[in-house]
């Protein structure tokens, strides 16, 4: 498979080490338990290093040092400019260490590494870089009350964050996190995805390289029920910022309440790419692949629900297969790979058992339909890309989120019929719409219940465009200045004259 290429040294140490230790107050130590687990490279199924394992205590441990930081530390004090001159330097150890970085990325997740090198690792420069901006731009406001007043507002940091991310960015998921809590002055304990801990542990040094104080920013990998549950339920963290499935979201918003904690939460889709008649067929036919395929289909907003105008579906749908059989699987590390494995065993059985219930259904796979167990592939975890057709809205493929290469292409009659079936869903993170027609596109976008909608397009993302759902796929906007309300709270002063 043409994969035996030079690891980085970089990576190379950072595997090598016997144990990858959590962040705790700025210092690298064991679990308080001293249990470990071990992460695996999905494209093999072999260990790749061995992880420190948090569970409460180790969490306690992390919650108190960032309240320390925070009550007492420099860094909710900082100039802004000397906050935003750390987070600046941020932004240049990644890029730095960005071929590194996207080789550790596709190591542990899996992904093809022409996807980490141009959008993990860049995309997490770029938020670091963007919020760095910000540092020196918030301020709040002065308010006509009344004339023998004063009024103005502070803007001020939330204070301890608890921050909780997926494997399937798990790089970028860090800094959409760690990026604007840090530029607002917050404090930090991150909770990376059990089955991919380690770049965010090397971003964890690169922090530290760049003079982010102790105890600041404390990284502590573990599982959702213990670690993760421990973060959501601590008395001393303000605020629960989550991005994961919707079944945890709606856990963690329970849990929150006992504490009256802020949350946020960014959480499944299904979301509707919906193409008409009128579009530029070969781009459509391109932007539906990418928008299903790209990462997998380990994407929250992947446009699993492919709706086409009825006298193209099945044209459509052939050119769609034909495309996704053209694509070619491998093992990440290969440069050639635009597909690569599923993140882990579980997430292998999860899918292909949707593929199983599809069948069940009544679907009819056009294109992939399984696992791939081609020469070299046997022991990874690589799922076909599969296009399904002969779905309608009402079956369990096109309402569950599958999070893999599994998209449902269905038929719609006119525009009020696809934005009807488009809307037709708990979900509400992101739709595409494909057309000639201006105003359509403009009507489309309006009626569509969705935190996102790409006309022309899918997948396209900007640090400076405010991303997440509506309904059940979560509330609150990261990236863009939204995010900057879920990392700061408004205080308003009174002074009389
Ligand atoms: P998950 O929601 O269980 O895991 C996401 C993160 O939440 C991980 O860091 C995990 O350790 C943590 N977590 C799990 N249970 C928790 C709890 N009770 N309290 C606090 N934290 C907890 O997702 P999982 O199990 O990895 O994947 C299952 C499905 O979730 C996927 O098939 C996909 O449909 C969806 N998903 C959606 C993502 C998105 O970006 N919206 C990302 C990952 C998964
Ligand atoms: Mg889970």
């Amino acid at each position: 498979m043409g994969t035996a290429r030079a690891l980085d040294s970089d990576v190379e140490s950072f595997l090598a080490a016997p144990l990858r230790r959590m962040l705790v107050d700025g210092r690298w130590v064991e679990a308080a338990s001293g249990r470990t687990f071990e992460t695996v490279n999905p494209a093999t199924g072999e260990a790749l290093a061995r992880v420190a394992e948090g569970d409460a205590e180790d969490i306690d441990r992390a919650v108190r040092a960032a309240r320390r930081a925070f009550d007492d530390g420099e860094w909710p004090r900082m100039a802004p400019r000397d906050r935003e001159r750390i987070l600046a330097r941020v932004v240049e150890l990644i890029e730095r260490h960005a071929a590194a970085l996207a080789q550790l990325e596709t190591l542990d997740n899996g992904k093809a590494i022409a996807e980490s090198a141009s959008v993990d690792i860049p995309a997490a420069a770029d938020t670091f870089r963007y919020y760095a901006g910000w540092v020196n731009k918030m301020s709040g406001e002065t308010l006509p009350s009344a004339p023998d007043f004063f009024t103005f507002t502070l803007r001020e940091p939330v204070g301890v964050c608890g921050q909780i991310i997926p494997w399937n960015f798990p790089l970028l998921m860090a800094a959409w996190k760690l990026a604007p809590a840090l530029a607002c002055g917050n404090t930090v304990v991150l909770k990376p995805a059990e089955q991919t801990p380690l770049s965010a542990l090397r971003l964890g040094e690169l922090l530290l390289e760049a003079g982010v104080p102790r105890g600041v920013v404390n990284i502590v990998p573990g599982f959702g029920p213990t670690a993760g549950a421990a973060l959501v339920r601590h008395p001393l963290v303000d605020k629960v910022a989550f991005t994961g499935s919707t079944e945890v979201g709606k856990e963690i918003h329970r849990a929150s309440a006992d504490t009256l904690k802020r949350i946020s939460l960014e959480l499944g889709g299904k979301s509707p790419n919906i193409v008409f008649a009128d579009a530029d067929i070969d781009s459509a036919v391109r932007g539906a692949l990418m928008g299903v395929f790209f990462n997998q289909g380990e994407v929250c907003c992947a446009g699993t629900r492919l709706l086409v105008e009825s006298s193209l579906h099945d044209r459509f749908a052939e050119a769609l297969a034909a495309a996704a059989r053209g694509m070619k699987q491998g093992p990440g590390l290969d440069p050639e790979t635009q597909i690569g494995p599923l993140v882990s065993a579980e997430q292998l059985e999860r899918v292909t058992g949707y593929l199983e219930l599809g069948l069940r259904e009544g679907a009819t796979p056009l294109a992939g339909g399984g696992r791939n167990l081609a020469a070299g592939l046997e022991r990874g975890y690589f799922v076909q890309p599969t296009v399904f057709t002969g779905v309608r809205n009402d079956m369990r493929i096109a309402r569950e989120e599958i999070f893999g290469p599994v998209v449902a292409v269905m038929p719609f009659r006119d525009e009020e019929d696809a934005v009807l079936q488009g809307n037709d869903t708990t979900y509400g993170l992101a739709a595409g719409v494909w057309t000639r027609d201006v105003s359509r596109a403009h009507r489309i976008a309006r009626a569509l219940r969705a935190g996102t909608v790409w006309v022309n397009c899918y997948n396209v993302f900007d640090v400076s465009a405010p991303f997440g759902g509506y309904k059940e796929s979560g509330y609150g906007r990261e990236l863009g200045r939204q995010c900057l309300d879920l990392y700061t709270q408004t205080k308003s002063v009174w002074l009389r004259v």
